[in-house]
């Protein structure tokens, strides 16, 4: 479909699970070669074992958190596949619970994996990027959430953290055009994956009473927020940077009026 991403060297982080997973499925498809990182190690291995072609795909078990971890995934990529092209900041750490019972070590975990993890993913993408030099040096998808934009009881740290992962965006956008990286963020809806499915199941009538609350009446699924990645790291986005894209399926767009 994307004729440009034949060849290109992506990482991945989280590609273990849900939405990393069908991220690596479909660009994988696409033609691209892989480093796939989780912090599960056997997740990662799982989701190279689907792929449509797994020799292009190297694993790397590690935590985002960490910032060694950044630096060896972009030195795998070069070292591996000779380049690196893209880069998709997919993991991150969710906790609930009322911001008034939130402990210092609870909401530095959130941001050291959601933010400042994010933003050692950023770095060591964009000094790699830059080698390749050329109009389409590079691109970088961060994923956030619908819970950067507005405040969500229970979701304060994780919230907090997206919002700063959206700026984090914006900011690399602007100091990197001229390079030809560009970095957009995606705002996911809810998105059926293990933990939403296993939060949702947890509500009164199970998953599917709970879906059919929301704007589409049903969850998205982890195909159609890697399709927007696919799109966004494609030459088809080349002119947008720095741009949030809500991929909800309308749940953003709803007022906050109770219904009749
Ligand atoms: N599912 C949703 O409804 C939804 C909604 C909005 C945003 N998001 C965002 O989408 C992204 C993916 O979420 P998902 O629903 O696919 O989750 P998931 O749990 O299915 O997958 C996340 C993967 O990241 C890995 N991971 C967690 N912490 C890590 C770390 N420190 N280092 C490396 N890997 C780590 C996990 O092992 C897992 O394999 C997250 O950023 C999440 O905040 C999801």
């Amino acid at each position: 479909m994307y004729d440009d991403l034949e060849g290109r060297v992506a990482v991945i982080t989280g590609a273990g699970s849900g939405i990393g997973r069908a991220t690596a499925l479909l660009l994988n498809r696409e033609g691209c070669r892989l480093v796939l990182n989780d912090l599960r190690g056997e997740d990662a291995e799982a989701t190279r074992n689907l792929l449509e072609n797994p020799d292009s795909a190297v694993i790397h078990a590690g935590d985002i958190g960490d910032p060694a971890t950044a630096e060896q995934l972009s030195e795998l990529a070069t070292e591996t596949f000779g380049a690196l092209h893209i880069w998709v900041n997919n993991a991150a750490r969710s906790l609930f619970g009322p911001l008034a019972e939130c402990s210092n070590e609870e909401w530095d975990s959130v941001f050291q994996v959601t933010l400042t993890g994010a933003f050692y993913g950023v770095r060591s993408a964009l000094k790699a990027m830059r080698r390749n030099q050329g109009p389409q040096s590079g691109a970088i998808v961060n994923i956030a959430s619908g819970a950067a934009l507005a405040g969500e009881e229970g979701l304060g740290a994780y919230g907090a953290a997206k919002a700063g992962l959206v700026n984090l965006t914006r900011t690399t956008a602007v100091e990197n055009a001229r390079y030809g990286i560009r970095c957009n963020v995606i705002l996911p809806g809810p998105i059926a994956t293990p933990p939403m499915l296993q939060a949702a199941s947890q509500s009164p009538g199970g998953v599917d009473a709970w879906a059919s609350q929301i704007v589409p009446g049903r969850l998205g699924e982890p195909d159609e927020i890697a399709n927007a990645i696919c799109f966004l790291v494609s030459q088809q986005a080349s002119y947008i940077n720095g741009s949030l894209l809500s991929v909800d399926g309308g749940v953003s767009a709803r007022t906050n009026s109770p219904r009749f």
